[in-house]
């Protein structure tokens, strides 16, 4: 990938050539990659920087296609966006900023849900912010009912009767509140702090989130000028002030990236160094890992996983809101689990509808029962709600390959690994959306050792 990409709107870069990928399975991956800053993260910072009128700059960016959508959107916004992708250090002076064409907001945001993250920001320095329609993975209904109901206890004005999306207005701007999110949304939490770091007076959200990418935008917003505080209650205060200044600032590494390639490593018996990996953030999943019968190493500048010979064992878990098990680690653990010797049970508590990526790999061969009842300790917000949210998982099953259409991002990247971890061709249409998550995984694929084309 070249250097220094400053200007341009990519809409989309996706074409015949690179959305599809034949992967020749059975061989197990083996060697070191690097993984850099969390995707759920940066693209939160960098909407974060609209908040100052001045620079900010951002390391250990990963050179995938949210930040390059995230970055469209900025300059939209008449924000001056530098990001040296090899380097991986993004520059954001928002300086100015201006109202964007509604029409090239809605064509950009098609593949993102980052738009409604704006209004915060936007309504502090323009009094007004407008949000379209919103992308994202289809993983059930992703509704935006708690970030709207936010906005208002903060005094702003939500205007849903246009047919272009969303308007929000503040001309006298946003005042501190009391807020109770009814479940800890990841976004909500996030829209919550964009919102009233700058607004006027003291701020409560309770039943927040705490996920390490939200402390990371806590600790940016910090450096800013803001003042925040987390209890142990999942209860934030943010103290408004009167204005930030842009931050520096070097992020997380992308924990559900890292545990992508544990899985990848356990489905095709490989072993791989993941650069860049940490302990605190992935705990949960390498307690799994190890039930499992996973190895791994943890080292300073990352973790060895590793799949040590003979059966890997069936595990029960349920996904969960930090500290749990992540709803993002679940699909590629899957693809493993089709490997352990007996029974498995994923219980998804988080999205209603995050098991449609097992259809193609029972077509490969695994056996996979969905069920609708909570397969878990305790029922969870879909009990009798009639959405196959428990998977059993029976193994272990020889896999062959498939011609395999990728669903969304997660679940993609979990057919790719079932594709290696096959004995066999198979083809994977629509690889390119991996490309919103992955940085450069055909490179990293290769430089594993995987047989791809
Ligand atoms: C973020 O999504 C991540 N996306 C997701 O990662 C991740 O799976 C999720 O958090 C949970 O960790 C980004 O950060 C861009 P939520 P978000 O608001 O913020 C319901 C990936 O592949 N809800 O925590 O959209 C919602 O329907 C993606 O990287 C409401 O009901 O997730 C869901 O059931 C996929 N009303 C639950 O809360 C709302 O207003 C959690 O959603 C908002 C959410």
């Amino acid at each position: 990938m070249p250097g220094n990409r400053e200007q341009g709107t990519i809409v989309s870069d996706v074409n015949a050539d690179n959305d599809v990928l034949r992967v020749v399975g059975g061989k197990p991956l083996s060697g070191q990659i690097k993984v850099r800053g969390a995707k759920n993260f940066v693209s939160k910072a960098m909407v974060a920087a609209l908040l100052a009128p001045g620079t900010s700059v951002l390391k250990n960016v990963p050179e995938i296609r949210d930040v390059r959508v995230v970055s469209d959107l900025l300059r939209l916004h008449g924000v001056n966006v530098n990001f040296d992708d090899a380097k991986g250090i993004i520059t954001i002076d928002a300086s100015h900023v201006d109202l964007a064409d509604v029409a090239d907001v809605d064509t950009l945001a098609g593949s993102s849900r980052i738009p409604i993250l704006f209004s915060g920001p936007l309504v502090h320095r323009l009094g007004e912010a407008f949000i379209p329609s919103l992308g994202g993975c289809r993983i059930g209904d992703r509704p935006i009912d708690f970030h709207l109901e936010t906005l208002r206890r903060l005094g702003a004005t939500v205007d849903k009767e246009h047919a272009d999306g969303i308007h929000i207005t503040a001309p006298n701007g946003l005042h501190g509140a009391k807020i109770h999110l009814p479940y800890p949304s990841v976004g909500a939490t996030e829209q919550t702090l964009l919102a009233a770091v700058l607004a006027d007076g003291k701020t409560e959200l309770s039943g927040a989130a705490i996920e390490p990418e939200i402390m990371d935008l806590i600790c940016v917003l910090q450096k800013m000028g803001a003042i925040i505080s987390v209890d142990v209650d999942r209860t934030i205060r943010i103290e408004g002030v009167e204005k930030l200044k842009g931050y520096e600032h070097t992020a997380l590494t992308d924990r559900i990236e890292a545990a992508s390639w544990a899985s990848a490593a356990l489905a095709t018996r490989g072993d791989i160094f993941v650069k860049g990996a940490t302990q605190p953030e992935m705990m949960t999943f390498l307690n799994v890992f190890r039930k499992i019968g996973g190895e791994f190493e943890v080292r300073d500048d990352g973790i060895r996983f590793w799949h040590p010979g003979g059966d890997l064992k069936p595990v029960a878990i349920e996904t969960d809101v930090h500290p749990g098990f992540m709803t993002d680690w679940q699909q590629p653990l899957v693809v493993a689990l089709t490997q352990a010797n007996g029974l498995s049970i994923v219980h998804e508590t988080v999205y209603e509808n995050r098991f449609g990526f097992t259809k193609p790999l029972v077509q490969m061969g695994a056996t996979i029962q969905l069920y609708r009842e909570c397969l878990g300790s305790l029922p969870c917000r879909f009990q009798q709600r009639n959405f196959e949210h428990s998977a059993v998982i029976f193994g272990p099953t020889p896999l062959t390959g498939q011609d395999i259409d990728v669903p969304d991002l997660r679940g993609g990247f979990s057919h790719l690994i079932a594709a290696l971890a096959a004995s066999g061709p198979s083809t994977v249409h629509g690889i390119s959306l991996i490309d919103r998550g992955y940085a450069d995984f055909r490179g990293k694929l290769r430089a594993l050792g995987a047989e791809i084309e």
